[in-house]
């Protein structure tokens, strides 16, 4: 399988996973959030601030469609919403694609989004009780878009070696 997308919250490891996997399987690895920075010029809180989220989130969905139809050879990390807007979760399902969902706990997540250096949009300035409840929250309502990707990995207290291994083992 050549054409791997990893889906998961924010903080999840998608982009440290993605490149580790995309290097140990000798594939090239893209961030769909970097693409999308590149496309516009813009970081991801500049496209927030400047142009709204309902544009980013259309932005998005074509990206997304427009890198599919362009690469043959990929692991792509998708933004931590991709799957949860416009139809975007059906190239999850597509026959020719192997998707993962990286699953973290919510305490996993807020912990290494706090150690971060947080510049995200939707969390940014949160206190890490505020942010507690944000991520409890969003989980609940995006984990059904996430469980649509054909294999679930958890990452809590995993390497990210441990995290690559596992994926291998489901590649094959
Ligand atoms: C978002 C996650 C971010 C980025 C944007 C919105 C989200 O990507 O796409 O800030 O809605 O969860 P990462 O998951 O790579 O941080």
């Amino acid at each position: 399988m050549n054409k791997i997308i990893l889906v998961g919250y924010m903080g999840s490891g998608k982009s440290t996973v993605g490149k580790a996997l995309a290097n140990s399987l000798n594939i090239p690895f893209y961030d769909l959030d970097s693409i999308i920075e590149q496309n516009l010029g813009l970081s991801i809180s500049e496209i927030f601030n400047q142009k709204g989220e309902v544009f980013f989130r259309k932005y998005e969905h074509q990206a997304l469609h427009q890198f599919l139809e362009n690469h043959s050879q990929f692991v792509l990390s998708l933004g931590g919403g991709t799957p949860c807007y416009a139809n975007n979760h059906e190239v999850l399902k597509n026959t020719d694609i192997a998707s993962f969902y990286l699953k973290t706990s919510i305490n996993e997540i807020v912990n290494r989004l706090l150690q971060s250096n947080n510049q995200r949009p939707l969390i940014v300035g949160k206190s890490k009780e505020e942010l507690t409840e944000y991520v409890a929250k969003h989980l609940f309502d995006r984990s059904y878009f996430y469980h649509q990707s054909k294999n679930t990995v958890l990452t809590d207290g995993k390497t990210t070696d441990a995290v690559v291994a596992e994926l291998v083992s489901k590649l094959t």
